[in-house]
């Protein structure tokens, strides 16, 4: 486990894009924190890394989003929404997990269908300093990269 600290919104997107540079087919990220903690801003940085730079738009309603360039396929969930986990199985939610990278805000609600090496992130605002954030990173097995 590390911690990172970033003072703004730009911090958090940098951060992102370093980790979205070590990323591969396969890989999946849970993204966990309260409301408004920076785990989109995370997910605009990675997306800006791979060349698929656009204003996102939140997935609160759709569960997913698809971004997909020449390169790889970018999976944004927010299933903060879901019911349950048999919500996720209904949208066929285990089956992209292979095929690109999958971003998974509140992915911790789903946590016993994810492959067992997930990389966790838990975003924590300080209460003294608006724009802060310690971002806690947490990966599930020893990864080459
Ligand atoms: N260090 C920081 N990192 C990221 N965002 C920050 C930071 N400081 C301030 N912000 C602001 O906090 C907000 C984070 O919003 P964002 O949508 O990324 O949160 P979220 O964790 O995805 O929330 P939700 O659970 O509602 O989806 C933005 O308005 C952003 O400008
Ligand atoms: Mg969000």
């Amino acid at each position: 486990m590390f911690e990172y600290v970033t003072n703004n919104e730009e911090e958090t997107k940098e951060f992102a894009k370093k980790i979205a540079s070590k990323l591969k087919i396969g890989d999946v990220i849970v993204l966990s924190g309260e409301l408004g903690s920076g785990k989109t801003k995370f997910t605009e940085g990675i997306l800006t890394y791979f060349g698929l730079e656009q204003e996102i738009s939140s997935p609160t309603f759709t569960i997913v989003n698809e971004y997909t360039s020449k390169n790889i396929n970018i999976y944004h969930f927010d299933v903060y929404r879901l019911a349950d986990i048999d919500e996720f199985y209904a949208i066929g939610g285990e089956e992209y997990f292979s095929k690109g990278i999958c971003i998974i805000e509140w992915g911790e609600m789903i946590e016993e269908i994810l492959p067992k090496n997930y990389i966790k992130i838990k975003f924590e605002k300080d209460t003294n300093n608006t724009n802060k954030r310690i971002l806690k990173i947490e990966t599930k097995e020893d990864r080459k990269n």
